[in-house]
């Protein structure tokens, strides 16, 4: 497609170049009519073409890593991982959904069952493709499952260069991106650290339930002891989770997070009981409800996290 500009009336004609090229001679000036006006000019057809060639290809730049981490369980890591990655590519955007709990949530949660997945990339027993499955429109997973157990040992009995194993395994696949969201384990162990040395960007995800703040503070300790050796890895978000206004304690607690941590906090998702029924359906909280308040609050970090205030609006 082109736009030519009707020099008397300065309206703008879409043209479709295709049609163009078949029908006339390059290198020679076409008549147009004017539609709005009826005004005939001329059009230089070679201008045309080179303009159309001249616009730059966009650069497809690097995914951003985001990893959900936090060592204790059940704060909704998974769930902020899955419906984050899933919201994402609702808003158009190509994500990486990497799982590296042996759990194996992820898949349970967008109703898949792979056949293969981190630990085969990991082990190189099979290429990219052949371990990356397509779950939606512009989501792709890298599975998580029990097989990872085996994946630690063999990092573990690494003699160096244990901590980059993901990295390097995950070479090449970033351009094809534009996000990878990696979600983890609970606890601290060498797959974390690994994660930690191949993302860029932190999210904690802290339930506003009981004493949530010394589990924050012991992470920002490890992290920061990570951070001696990756100075790329960095906290950007602190979400809020199981926020619940009927009861005063999460209420206390979330203001406090907020004076502890003013920069990083996000809008806390509010309890949903949606939350939990949506995996045994295979559903993202987008699919299975929509129109419930999990939902909005997921489409407010989404907006926060792709700096984009209409997206999925
Ligand atoms: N905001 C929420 N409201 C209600 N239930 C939630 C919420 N977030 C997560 N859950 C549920 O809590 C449980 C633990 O969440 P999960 O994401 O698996 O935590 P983690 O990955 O940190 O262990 C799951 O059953 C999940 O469905
Ligand atoms: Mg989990």
């Amino acid at each position: 497609m082109a736009i030519i500009v009707c020099p008397k009336c300065a309206k703008k004609h879409k043209i479709n170049l295709d049609i163009v090229k078949e029908t006339a001679p390059l290198g020679k000036n076409i008549a147009a009519r004017c539609k709005s006006c009826g005004h005939r000019f001329p059009v230089q057809l070679d201008k045309l073409f080179a303009r159309k060639k001249e616009k730059p290809q966009e650069p497809k730049t690097d995914a951003r890593k985001i990893c959900v981490t936090l060592s204790k369980g059940g704060v909704g890591k998974t769930t902020t991982s899955v419906n984050l990655s899933a919201g994402l590519a609702l808003a158009g955007y190509k994500v990486l959904l990497v799982d590296t709990d042996t759990q194996g949530q992820s898949s349970y949660i967008l109703g898949k069952k792979p056949r293969a997945g981190l630990t085969e990339l990991l082990t190189k027993e099979l290429a990219p493709e052949e371990c990356i499955v397509r779950a939606r429109k512009n989501l792709w997973l890298l599975a998580g499952g029990k097989s990872l157990a085996g994946v630690k040992r063999i990092i573990d009995r690494k003699s160096f260069g244990a901590e980059w194993t993901l990295s390097e395994a995950m070479k090449g696949l970033d351009h094809r991106y534009d996000f990878i969201i990696i979600d983890t384990a609970p606890g601290w162990d060498q797959l974390i650290v690994n994660v930690l040395f191949y993302a860029t960007e932190v999210l904690v995800p802290v339930a506003l339930e009981v004493m949530p703040l010394q589990g924050l503070s012991e992470f920002m300790k490890s992290l920061g002891s990570i951070q001696k050796y990756r100075k790329e890895i960095v906290l950007k978000y602190i979400v809020p989770t199981f926020m619940d206004t009927r009861i005063k304690g999460p209420e206390t607690i979330y203001f406090k997070l907020n004076k502890l941590y003013p920069e990083y906090i996000c809008t806390p998702i509010r309890y949903s009981e949606s939350l939990s029924e949506a995996p045994s359906y295979g559903k993202s909280i987008f699919e299975f409800a929509p129109g419930c308040t999990a939902s909005a609050d997921y489409k407010a970090l989404i907006r926060k996290v792709t700096l984009n205030d209409s997206a999925l609006l």
